[in-house]
């Protein structure tokens, strides 16, 4: 009989399983997100993603504990104001929720990396990422408010500006911002991937943040494109950022792998909202086994070339990592 290869000679049991492991995943992989709200006393279960909550300012200490405790070593943070107006004026406004939130992170464990999501949509009454004229979102006049943005957060203590509101130019302008102002040392970690995607549902109803005429068509990327995609990040590349995300995962990851193969920037994946509520809603039917389902995929995105994960299952997912050794 001809000669074959006997791949199982490297499987036959744990110990050179994991000698021969080509990817781990680790709590200090994962970026959690955090939803704060005003008022207080509030710790309210999202009901279309279960196990993540929005959170009163006064009641965001006990999870930053947990989070610390867990190893995880950074948080993104997404306000849900009270107020909103059209062109989203809490966005940057130096006492928003945003801003009082990362300060109180700062207070209550001042070793979380902190990373604060610039864009509009959670602020303004139409629900766009950006101004919106004649009906439709305007560019340029978006971009004076999105670096006004990242500024007042840097200034309350972020400590990675990500913008992932996918105006043209947003780096360019938001690096300058900083750089004037005085944050030179702030990394931008682009959304410069982001697809116009149905999995955005859940968070939307989260961060009140639908849009309340049309669709985010015209600045979020076609899901059929690829080579779109490489243009993006490109030009986020020359225009300065630091870092790279691709944005959904699970659906995209060819697009997370080309980033990886063509840049040199370390890369980000955002498992978003949608992702995590399809696996929840089948974990509660008893339909697959949650645990190993989703260490897979998150495993699965460091192999298609995330350096980084930000996903509402890090605390779960570093608690059975932790399990596990
Ligand atoms: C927009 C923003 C979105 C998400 C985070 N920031 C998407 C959108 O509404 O276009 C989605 C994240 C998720 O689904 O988990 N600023």
């Amino acid at each position: 009989m001809k000669a074959f290869a006997r791949h199982r000679r490297l499987r036959q049991n744990e110990a050179i399983r994991r000698m021969t492991r080509e990817n781990h995943l680790s709590p200090a992989d994962f970026i959690y997100p955090l939803f704060v709200v005003e008022g207080s006393g509030i710790k309210k279960e999202i009901p279309s993603m279960p196990g993540v909550f929005h959170y009163s300012l006064d009641r965001l200490g006990e999870e930053l504990d947990e989070v610390a405790e867990l190893g995880i070593p950074s948080v993104i943070l997404f306000g849900v104001p009270e107020h909103k107006d059209a062109c989203g004026s809490e966005a940057q406004a130096e006492n928003g929720i945003v801003q009082q939130a990362i300060r109180r992170v700062k207070e209550r464990q001042p070793h979380l990396y902190v990373m604060a999501d610039t864009c509009l949509c959670q602020y303004t009454d139409h629900g766009h990422c950006g101004v919106v004229e004649e009906g439709k979102v305007q560019n340029d006049e978006s971009l004076d408010l999105l670096v006004k943005t990242a500024v007042s957060q840097a200034r309350a203590g972020a400590d990675m500006i990500a913008p992932s509101n996918m105006m043209d130019g947003f780096v360019a302008a938001i690096r300058r911002g900083l750089d004037e102002a005085g944050f030179k040392e702030i990394p931008i970690l682009s959304y410069a991937v982001k697809y116009a995607s149905a999995f955005y549902g859940p968070f939307r109803d989260a961060a009140h943040s639908s849009p309340q005429f049309g669709d985010r068509r015209t600045y979020q990327m076609d899901p059929a494109n690829s080579r779109e995609a490489l243009r993006e990040a490109a030009t986020d590349v020359e225009e300065g950022a630091d870092m790279l995300m691709v944005k959904p995962g699970l659906a995209y990851m060819d697009i997370i792998r080309q980033l990886r193969d063509r840049f040199h920037l370390p890369v980000t994946v955002y498992n978003v909202s949608g992702e995590y509520s399809m696996v929840k809603a089948a974990a509660e039917k008893g339909w697959i086994n949650e645990r190993d389902v989703v260490l897979e995929l998150l495993l699965g995105m460091k192999r298609a070339g995330a350096e980084l994960i930000l996903t509402y299952h890090a605390k779960e997912a570093a608690r059975w990592l932790q399990e596990m050794t």
